[in-house]
Parts: C-alpha cells; sequence; structure tokens
C-alpha cells in the first residue's frame, strides 16, 4: 500500500539537521540563559555539559536507536519490544500531544514581536505591562497562532524529506549565523546608567561564564543538578517519542554515533551561545536585578534590552525573533510530525490526510488553551509551588510530570528488561564502534533510574513534603 511505504531521511546530514532543529527550540534560546543566570553562571553550564554528555546522551541513545531498530513510532514501538509495555508507547505519545496544545501559541508571541520590530514599535514593546497586554487579549494571540500553526502544518503536509529534512537543512545554518553575530555583538556592548555605573558586554561574559560558587550549599547544589536535568530533557526534545518517530526514519547504513555526537554538539553549542547573546546584554542595561527576570526573560526584559539599543535595536530585535521563531518552527514541526507519524501508523491513513486532521484538532485545542489567558483565565497553584494558567497546566503535566516518568519507563525497560544489548546491537551495526558503551550501559541500569526518580519527586513536590515530615 502507497500509504505505507516508509519515509526517510536522505542520509546522516539530513537526519543532524533535522534531529537538531527539533531539539533547538525555545528551550536553547530562553530558558538556558535565564537558568545558568539563576543557577550561578559557569556552575550551571559546567554541570549541564557533563550531563549532556553522559545522562542526556544516554536517553538521546535510547529513543534513537528503539526507532531505528523497530521502524516504528512509540505508540507501536514499545509493544513491538514488548508486548507487556505497550501502555509505555501510550504514555509517550501523550507528552507531544500535549505539548502541541501550546507550542503554538508561544510560537505565535514569538511572530508576534517579530511584526513589532518590521512595524518599528519596539519602544512600546520595552514599556511595562505590554507582553501582559498583549497575551490576555482575545483577539490577536489566536491570530498569530493560527499562522504559526499553518506554517508548521505546511512542512509536515509535505513529509519527511521534502518538508522537515529540506526546511531544516536551510534553516539551521542561517540561524547559527544569526545567533553567533548577535552574540558576538553583545559583547561589544557599554553602557553607563543613571548612576554613572557603566558596565559592559565583557563583564557580563565573565558573570555568565565564571563559576558563582557563592551560596552553594549541598541542597542548592542539588537543586542545580535538578534544573540542568529537566532542561536536557527538554532541550534534546527526548522522553516524548519524537527522537523515536526521527530514528525510524534514519536508514540503516547510518552511523548513528557519529550523528548522536553531533546532534549534542550542536543543541549544546546554541545553547551556550544563546547564554552568550543574552545575560552580557541583560547584564549591561539593567544589571544583575535584570536577569533575575526568569521566563519573562525573552518576551520583557529583552525588548527593554532592545529598546535601550537606539535605533540598531529595532534592527537587532528583528533578527532575533526571526532566528527564535525558525528554532521554535522546526520544534514544533518535529512535535506535529511525531503525532502525525503515530496517527498515520495507527489508523494507516495518508500523511497528507493525517497532517488536515491533526492541523485542524490542534487549531481547537490551542485557541482554547490560548483563551486561558484572557476568557477562561484561572491561577491554580501547581505541585511544585509555581502559580500557573492552562498554558502552564499543560506545560507542567508533560514536562515535569510525564517526561520524568517516562525515561525513567524507558531505562528501567532498556536496562532491566530487553538488556543494553538491544540498544547496542543497533548502535554497532554495520559495524560502527559504540563509543561510550560502558557507560551507556551503567548509566541505563543504575545511575538514570535513581536520578530520574528524584528529579520526579523533585518537580511533583513530593521531595518537598518528604523534607518536611523529616524537618
Ligand atoms: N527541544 C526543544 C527546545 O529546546 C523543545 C521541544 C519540546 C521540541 C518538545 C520538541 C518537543 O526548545
Amino acid at each position: 500500500m502507497e500509504t505505507n511505504k516508509k519515509s526517510s531521511f536522505s542520509g546522516s546530514l539530513g537526519f543532524v539537521m533535522a534531529a537538531a532543529a527539533s531539539a533547538v527550540g525555545v528551550g536553547n534560546i530562553w530558558r538556558f540563559p535565564y537558568l545558568a543566570a539563576k543557577d550561578g553562571g559557569g556552575l550551571f553550564i559546567i554541570i549541564y555539559i557533563a550531563l549532556v554528555f553522559t545522562f542526556g546522551f544516554t536517553l538521546l541513545v535510547t529513543d534513537i536507536a528503539i526507532g531505528r531498530r523497530t521502524g516504528m513510532g512509540a505508540l507501536k514501538a514499545f509493544g513491538a519490544m514488548h508486548s507487556k509495555w505497550n501502555f509505555l508507547g501510550k504514555l509517550t505519545f501523550l507528552v507531544p500531544a500535549i505539548i502541541m496544545t501550546y507550542y503554538g501559541i508561544i510560537g505565535g508571541w514569538i511572530t508576534k514581536y517579530i511584526l513589532v520590530y518590521i512595524t518599528g514599535q519596539g519602544t512600546a514593546a520595552a514599556q511595562d505591562g505590554y507582553f501582559t497586554g498583549f497575551i490576555t487579549s482575545k483577539v490577536s494571540p489566536i491570530v498569530f497562532l493560527l499562522v504559526f500553526m499553518a506554517i508548521t502544518a505546511i512542512i509536515v503536509y509535505f513529509g519527511v524529506e521534502k518538508g522537515i529534512e529540506r526546511f531544516s537543512k536551510a534553516i539551521m545554518p542561517v540561524l547559527l549565523v544569526m545567533i553567533i553575530g548577535i552574540a558576538l555583538f553583545s559583547l561589544t556592548l557599554s553602557h553607563t546608567d543613571a548612576n554613572g555605573v557603566t558596565r559592559t558586554g565583557m563583564q557580563g561574559l565573565a558573570i555568565y561564564l565564571i563559576p558563582n560558587f557563592e551560596g552553594v550549599t549541598f541542597s542548592k547544589f542539588i537543586s542545580v543538578v535538578m534544573d540542568a536535568m529537566s532542561q536536557l530533557f527538554f532541550s534534546l526534545s527526548v522522553a516524548m517519542g519524537i527522537m523515536i518517530t526521527y530514528g525510524s526514519y534514519v536508514k540503516k547504513d547510518v552511523d548513528l554515533n557519529k550523528s548522536i555526537t553531533h546532534i549534542e554538539f550542536f543543541d549544546t553549542l546554541v545553547a551556550l551561545l544563546a547564554g552568550m547573546m543574552i545575560i552580557p546584554a541583560v547584564y549591561v542595561f539593567s544589571g544583575t536585578d535584570g536577569m533575575a527576570a526568569g521566563p519573562s526573560l525573552m518576551f520583557i526584559s529583552l525588548p527593554k534590552v532592545f529598546g535601550a539599543m537606539g535605533s540598531i535595536g529595532t534592527v537587532i530585535g528583528f533578527v532575533f525573533f526571526v532566528m527564535v521563531a525558525f528554532a521554535a518552527l522546526t520544534s514544533c514541526v518535529s512535535i506535529m510530525e511525531t503525532l502525525v507519524a503515530n496517527c498515520m501508523e495507527m489508523f494507516g491513513a495518508s500523511r497528507k490526510k493525517t497532517s488536515l486532521v491533526i492541523a485542524a484538532i490542534y487549531i481547537v485545542l490551542s485557541v482554547i488553551v490560548c483563551m486561558g489567558y484572557s476568557v477562561f483565565y484561572f491561577e491554580l497553584t501547581l505541585p511544585n509551588g509555581s502559580v500557573g494558567q492552562l498554558l502552564d497546566v499543560m506545560d507542567y503535566i508533560s514536562n515535569s510530570f510525564l517526561m520524568p516518568v517516562i525515561a525513567l519507563l524507558t531505562c528501567v525497560l532498556i536496562g532491566w528488561v530487553v538488556k543494553p544489548k538491544w540498544i547496542e546491537e543497533e548502535m554497532e551495526h554495520g559495524g560502527y564502534k559504540f563509543g561510550r558503551k560502558q557507560l551507556y550501559t551503567v548509566i541505563v541500569k543504575y545511575v538514570a533510574p535513581v536520578v530520574l526518580a528524584v528529579l520526579f519527586m523533585q518537580s511533583t513536590g513530593i521531595l518537598t513534603y518528604i523534607e518536611k515530615l523529616i524537618g
């Protein structure tokens, strides 16, 4: 049957670019820098890098090898590995299914800011209340959401090689050039504030890179490690079936070891560059206080920074948001592709039909979530203590709750049920060398399950509860 013909990437480069394009997203550009600022700069960076090449590597290898070996999406792959583990496929499928309800909304916000800078409204965007005013308005965020979703759907509609691969290959180099450009520009900045204090980009760079051990206690250290860990999941797009889907598109003659190293490297490089671009700029114009902005960094603090740069700020702001839009778009594509691929397998339907149905469903769902800031506004305290709206609730369920559970179960399945050898065989297929084999086995069997259990208890508030009981 025509519809069952397996799609694939044209080769190793196409795969690396598409997977890196999925991995590089708002997580790298917005979340990584604010975590680094919050968690002692260089200290966070060192921990993060160490974790990427051990722990992140293990999860990435697992997902990609499962995908290529079974040739299926998550929904069917786990059942094919072990009939009793079919439930894990369903659980994994839930993650992109939930993320897709809100990722397009953030994509819409980014699209809005591109327009802000094209039309020269940068000064307005730098005012207090601009962002909140925008997201709580009734119509405008929905319009931008629809634009973003439509572009995503078109790319997925065209398929793996003609859509996703071609688009990623064109976009990723441009993104890299843009981010290097702005990062270098950031380092040249210098500003004297009203108190006569001059701060420079190079000083900001030092704050970003030099580890700050001030006030680091054991429990603070653990919380930095946990921040790095949850960042890593989100950033590498693991434990949500996306890399399983992309793995299933990789031809058997591709050396997975090399490709995976490239993906890890690319994703980490972009995160580091994003910090180098954002932290010095925020430091120069707002000092260390500005860096405590947290999640509002991208839409509230940065427009202020661009505003303070004068007329060049409009250009930089525009380039910045175009770049973020590229990053978000390719990530959103990978989420939608995972949904489409799994549903095609499930229902034996064609790509074009499935893409249209999924797009229609998610337009409705995203509009509802988007209205969580206006019509359906509420404030809910989440188990981890933060207060959120509908979007945050979705984000919490997928990232803080489901992802650690899925990663934990996947590691147990591989480490103890089907055994690491099953993955090793796939990594060594074609006579290639599985470089970090011993490391992989130890992590997947012992380290990951323990760490993931702690991460789960931390993000669900169980850990705080236990601490209270003991203390
Ligand atoms: N990995 C992407 C990032 O760093 C985010 C993402 C999440 C992509 C979920 C796909 C699915 O932002």
